[in-house]
């Protein structure tokens, strides 16, 4: 038999749902390694960092987080905010702190229409539909440029600055990431999203470097859509996306229409990549703690799961990943599906329907 692969993975389930789909996530890949005759197994450490840390200790992570973090293959992270921290606290305290220290700057969400699950698109019962936004990660409205002062001038007389940082690098690198995404996927196009008409200087300057990439893939059709534009989109003519690559706010908004036009937030997988592996890349569902029904049993953890499966492409295990896939597929088609999705099962219905597809 074959030496076992051992993975080191750091799990932060951080606050609310976080906290049972990465549970469940992890119940779901331990199975997958246990039906693996010992190819492969997985050394989890988990991290209790998130917004009842911050509450005891004034910080959203350890001092050293980030050096800790630094040593494993990979982060599988669930979600952070919850009341009572200021949102802009949490996220910049722990998932934007771990995302631009490592420089994750492709994030990679899939929208997957999957059998059994009715989306709110008519056009999904009889189009074929599938396509994926790519994120940039690492600068633009997210640079965290920015400040508030004048309050000395007396009440009601706050100014606040809030600057969109794009690099020509920074634009050519998440460009030529999606082009090369689009030359392995059936539909070789890339969308890019925009809003140059009324933001003169980032925006050009993202439509310039897009055009100039372009010229490099040849064999990628392209276009470039107005963010307004572009969510009409979306919901209207689906079928004409394949790869969609947007400035940091565009993708997180229009990652959220997709997943919602697939039927749920629940669903929606994500991948923040470091791709030149200099640091280790996190892997997390798109949806936030939702703290309306965190601790009920009711989260959906195909969201979850799929950015599992995510997490395994890019260790190295793709027919792994596929059976990841194959398996969320055969319970959604079952209709073993959680509340969002007008099911009545609970998280730990669907985690067990998932594990009895991997080994059916
Ligand atoms: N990546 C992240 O960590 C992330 C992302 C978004 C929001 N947040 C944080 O999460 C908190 C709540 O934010 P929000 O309410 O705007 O967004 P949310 O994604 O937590 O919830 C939005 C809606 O989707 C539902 N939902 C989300 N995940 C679900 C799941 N797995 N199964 C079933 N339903 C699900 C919720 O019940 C809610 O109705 C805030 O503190 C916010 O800052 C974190």
């Amino acid at each position: 038999m074959s030496a076992t692969r051992r993975f080191r993975i750091a799990a932060i389930p951080a606050d609310g749902v976080g906290r049972e789909v990465v549970a469940a996530g992890r119940e779901v890949l331990d199975a997958l390694a246990a039906g693996s005759g010992g190819a492969f197994a997985f050394d989890w450490q988990e991290f209790g960092w998130g917004c009842e840390y911050y509450a005891r200790t004034g910080r959203m992570m350890a001092d050293d987080g980030l050096t800790v973090l630094k040593e494993f293959d990979a982060i599988y992270f669930g979600a952070v905010g919850w009341p009572g921290v200021p949102d802009h606290i949490s996220l910049w305290g722990l998932r934007l702190a771990i995302c631009q220290n490592f420089d994750q700057w492709a994030n990679v969400r899939p929208v997957r229409f999957l059998p059994g699950v009715q989306s709110p698109l008519r056009k999904a019962d009889d189009t074929e539909l599938d396509w994926v936004v790519v994120r940039e990660n690492s600068e633009g409205e997210y640079a965290g440029l920015g400040g508030r002062n004048l309050s000395a001038r007396g009440p009601d007389s706050e100014v606040a600055v809030q600057s969109a940082l794009f690099t020509e690098a920074g634009c050519e690198r998440i460009m030529r990431f999606a082009f090369d995404l689009a030359r392995t996927r059936t539909r070789r196009k890339v969308s890019s999203v925009t809003k140059s008409n009324a933001q003169q200087y980032g925006m050009v300057l993202w439509d310039d470097v897009f055009r100039r990439v372009a010229r490099d893939y040849p064999d990628v059709e392209t276009e470039s859509v107005l963010v307004d534009a572009m969510s009409a989109k979306f919901v209207l003519r689906p079928e004409d996306l394949s790869v969609v690559v947007a400035s940091n706010l565009h993708a997180d908004i229009l990652s959220d229409l997709g997943s919602a036009l697939a039927g749920s937030l629940g669903l929606a997988a994500s991948a923040n990549l470091n791709p030149e592996r200099r640091f280790p890349s996190m892997f997390e569902p798109v949806h936030g703690s939702a703290p309306d029904i965190a601790g009920q049993g009711l989260a959906n953890p195909i969201g979850a799961v799929g950015s599992a499966a995510m997490m395994l492409d890019h260790l190295g295990l793709p027919e792994q990943a596929a059976r990841l896939h194959a398996a969320i597929e055969a319970t959604t088609a079952a209709g073993i599906l959680t509340r969002d999705l007008g099911g009545a099962a609970s998280t730990e219905d669907v985690t067990k329907a998932l594990i009895d597809a991997l080994n059916p």
